[in-house]
């Protein structure tokens, strides 16, 4: 998991624990996202893995012009950063309806898209969205085997819709069907229980095309998911993968078909040697993520050790070679999480050719950024 481009010249000024973004390899792992994709056309990442501008600018100097975001300081990051086509799909409830018409009016440059699953959301948006010049885009959110977001992808969605398609100030756009209950590490196994999902949403497309309305655009899954609807021949799937872009310990043993590296460690340092079989690092579950359960990283040299405490600021290792890691000593991490682990961080180190080139901030960190 670890590989020679991690290693790093010298550690004496990076503070710990920190968060390390390798730009070569995000680059790498984007390239080959937009490979898998066949086109940059095709692919929507999902920003919610990163947060920050630098990263949706680098994937903007690929050709990458579509993203995904699940929160509204997300979608202004993206906006901000000239990205000209934003989703966000997530329900938009509350105060949140009129924040986000008020980034849809801010930003005219960008076309805004956000997705219903419920016709009392879609009368909810149309009225948020009263007096915008533009309507505002709506994928109609499928519930696909998840259980989580969505509507049942028969007649209830095909009458959303339809509902969609009539309400002022809204224009139908097209599906959404995110499958992140597909887990299964064989690639076989995760492409048929993904295609279940897959049929539901084309044969919606189909039916709706059948009825007259136009579907423009079908995002479908993430990052298991990706290899499977990114090879559908059809016009207008996007594939929406977050955490490819830096990839995690997590899908690396779980999906080793992916062929993305670990673009994001972190940097820990031993603080203390409590036992002669024990050491404590200062990578607490306030600098990597707590979720899931199970180690939350995977150190380098200390793969094998076993998790004894972990609380706010420290993560306590039992090993026989306790004795090898002298207090100071940096190490590297790839997290379990990245996605969550981002979150934890005001800024990050950027790393070219072994040494410190930048700092970036993780923009959508805060949850409110201008609106
Ligand atoms: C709606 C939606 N789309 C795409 C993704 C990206 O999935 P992954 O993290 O597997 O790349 C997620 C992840 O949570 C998501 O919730």
């Amino acid at each position: 998991m670890f590989n020679s481009r991690h290693a790093l010249r010298d550690t004496s000024d990076i503070l710990s624990p920190s968060l390390l973004i390798y730009r070569d390899l995000v680059l790498q792992n984007l390239r080959t996202m937009i490979e898998t994709a066949r086109g940059a056309d095709r692919l929507r990442p999902h920003v919610k893995t990163h947060k920050m501008a630098d990263i949706v600018r680098l994937s903007e100097s690929l050709g990458i012009k579509k993203f995904k975001c699940a929160t509204i300081a997300e979608a202004e990051m993206v906006a901000a950063a000239q990205g000209p086509d934003v989703l966000l799909s997530y329900p938009l409830v509350g105060p949140n309806l009129h924040r986000f018409v008020h980034l849809v009016r801010g930003y005219r440059n960008t076309i805004f898209r956000a997705t219903v699953d419920h016709p009392d959301s879609a009368h909810a948006l149309s009225e948020a969205a009263a007096g915008l010049e533009r309507p505002i885009r709506v994928l109609i959110d499928l519930e696909v085997g998840m259980g989580r977001t969505g509507i049942d992808p028969g007649d209830p969605a095909a009458e959303l819709y339809a509902l969609v398609d009539r309400l002022p100030n809204l224009a139908v756009d097209g599906l959404h069907a995110y499958d992140g209950h597909v887990r299964d590490s064989d690639p076989a196994a995760r492409a048929a229980a993904a295609r279940l999902g897959q049929q539901k949403t084309i044969d919606l497309a189909d039916r709706l095309i059948r009825q007259g309305f136009s579907v423009p655009r079908l995002v479908m899954g993430g990052s298991p998911t990706f290899p499977i609807h990114a090879a559908l021949e059809r016009a207008g799937v996007e594939c929406s993968p977050g955490t490819t872009v830096l990839h995690d310990a997590s899908y690396s043993e779980k999906f080793p078909d992916l062929k993305y590296t670990p673009a994001a460690l972190l940097l820990t340092r031993v603080i203390s040697h409590p036992r002669a079989d024990r050491i404590c690092l200062d990578l607490g579950h306030k600098a990597v993520a707590a979720d899931p359960s199970g180690p939350r990283a995977r150190i380098q040299g200390l793969e094998d050790a076993e998790v004894v405490n972990h609380s706010e600021e420290h993560l306590v290792l039992q090993t026989p070679r306790a004795g090898d890691f002298a207090i100071g000593q940096a190490l590297l991490a790839i997290p379990t999480h990245i996605c969550p682990t981002v979150a934890l961080h005001r800024r990050v180190y950027v790393i070219e050719d072994g040494r410190v080139t930048a700092q970036w901030d993780v923009t959508a960190r805060d949850r409110v950024l201008g609106v």
